[in-house]
């Protein structure tokens, strides 16, 4: 059975989307570098083993993420989640994990790299917004992608109303690409190229869309 650890820093909705899931793989460990995130009230609900890697508590990116490699080593981690996990993490732990570190992003990448996703969309006047997953890559959000998720913008919206339907989009999304991850069926073999079910994925798979 493949062993998940999931990174957060926050609410966690994704961490209990995927908890709900009931994966055929097994979440083994849950890591916030946040201690107040309330995911960490979510594992301990589901008797998930968790720990809080403060990034304050480190001098630098480098030794704050050789702690986290070291607890996800104890652990015996195959696959780690990021989910809503909001730390720039250095080029030698993405190596580390390449092919076997999953990212979701609230919006259509390429498009809306970074922070405040939804404010800026609704700036631009775009009539399509959504979440991608992708495999994580030294580059901020530039995996490539698996899955994306689809919403229609409003004429009404608020970035907080955009934000919360791709969140609940986010949680039908998210758990089924992991489930593809643990089930065999998503191959990282570089940045550019994925096999999904023994092939080429040459456009990101569509999951849903409200
Ligand atoms: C989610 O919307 C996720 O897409 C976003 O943080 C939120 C976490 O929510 N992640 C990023 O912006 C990463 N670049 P959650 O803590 O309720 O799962």
């Amino acid at each position: 059975m493949i062993k998940i650890a999931v990174l957060v820093s926050g609410s966690g909705s994704n961490l209990q989307a995927l908890i709900d899931a009931n994966l055929s793989g097994k979440i083994v460990g849950v890591v916030s570098n946040r201690p107040n995130a309330y995911a960490l009230e979510r594992a301990k609900k589901a008797n998930i083993p968790s720990c809080i890697i403060e990034h304050k508590d480190f001098p630098t990116r480098e030794a704050f993420d050789d702690a986290m490699q070291k607890q996800l080593q104890a652990w015996d981690v195959d696959v780690v989640i990021l989910a809503g996990f909001m730390r720039i993490l250095t080029p030698k732990f993405v190596h580390a994990w390449e092919g076997r570190m999953l990212n979701i992003h609230p919006s259509l990448l390429p498009a809306y790299k970074g922070m405040h996703t939804h404010q800026r969309v609704l700036r631009t006047g775009d009539m399509w917004h959504g979440c991608s997953v992708h495999f994580v890559t030294a580059e901020l959000d530039a995996g490539q992608t698996i899955a994306q998720g689809v919403v229609q913008v409003q004429h009404h919206d608020t970035a907080e109303s955009l934000a919360a339907r791709v969140h609940q989009l986010e949680h039908v999304v998210y758990p089924q690409v992991v489930e593809l991850l643990c089930q065999g069926h998503l191959l990282y073999q570089s940045n550019t190229q994925i096999l999904y079910k023994g092939k080429i994925l040459k456009d990101p798979l569509q999951i849903c869309q409200i």
